[in-house]
């Protein structure tokens, strides 16, 4: 269950959260862990999507009244930062987490379903990554032809329709032998971490952290991140960042209300 800052919308809409499998999963076989992992990571990517459909509307174009440029270029970069961290995600299963589960399943190809339905949205969140990348805040327009909505509207089905159904391939590997699964998935996490570079704590980390609700369902602890990160990132490598007003949780994982929404909706 989502705890709601306020009454006003928050990042668990317009695409719902996913249900954490180990909330409703009384097994200690592996695959419970590595589909609640997947579904906490998901939900990062759908809470900030979230964000960015709630608060884009009342962030004034050049058009408008109330107008500010820098409002957009924090929406902007925000943006930016989210399509890099959606993207990461899944260079990182494509790169590291997927071939050595095949690999140790002994069956080639028991992950095309998500690899193919990484194609259906890979080419919208690249555009959007080069509209929030290129785009002036002056020329900025959230509604109409060749504004961002439209963009996002392109492939968010695509990409939701997929992070949902991961998690039923995630909860198909039962069939697999537990410890094995276990070691095999912390093994490529482990070398994914090791792919990671300073250049991600500008963007990258401060996404996933402010949109990981520590409080949800009762509590986790995603992401396993080392206790002083979210101090580093907060006066460190997001200090002066107005882009990360736009994050629906504070750095330690508390939902937050969302800055840009009127509060009395
Ligand atoms: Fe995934």
């Amino acid at each position: 269950m989502t705890t709601k800052p306020s009454s006003a919308p928050w990042a668990d809409e317009p695409f719902h959260l996913i249900t954490t499998p180990s909330t409703y999963l009384m097994d200690s076989h592996s695959y419970v862990h590595i589909s609640s992992e997947m579904a906490h990571a998901h939900n990062v990517l759908i809470r900030g999507l979230n964000s960015i459909l709630q608060q884009a509307p009342y962030v004034p174009t050049s058009t408008e009244k109330n107008y500010n440029a820098q409002d957009v270029k924090d929406l902007l970069f925000y943006v930016k930062s989210w399509t890099k961290t959606t993207s990461h995600h899944h260079w990182l299963e494509e790169s590291f987490i997927f071939p050595e589960i095949e690999k140790f399943s002994g069956k080639p190809g028991l992950l095309d379903g998500p690899k193919n339905q990484h194609e259906l949205f890979h080419g919208g969140i690249e555009r959007l990554l080069a509209y929030a990348s290129t785009t002036t805040p002056e020329e900025y327009r959230w509604e109409g032809v060749g504004g961002m909505k439209e963009i996002i509207d392109s492939f968010s089905k695509h990409l939701t329709d997929h992070l949902y159904a991961e998690i039923d391939v995630c909860l198909g590997m039962k069939a697999l032998d537990s410890a094995g699964l276990k070691k095999t998935w912390d093994q490529a996490e482990k070398v994914a971490q090791q792919s990671g570079n300073l250049g991600l704590l500008y963007d990258i980390f401060p996404c996933v952290l402010g949109t990981a609700d520590k409080t949800y369902e009762g509590g986790n602890p995603f992401p396993p991140f080392p206790w002083f990160i979210p101090y580093l990132v907060k006066y460190w490598f997001a200090a002066g960042n107005g882009c990360w007003r736009f994050n629906p949780c504070d750095w330690w994982g508390k939902p937050q209300p969302l800055a840009f929404i009127p509060q009395k909706l």
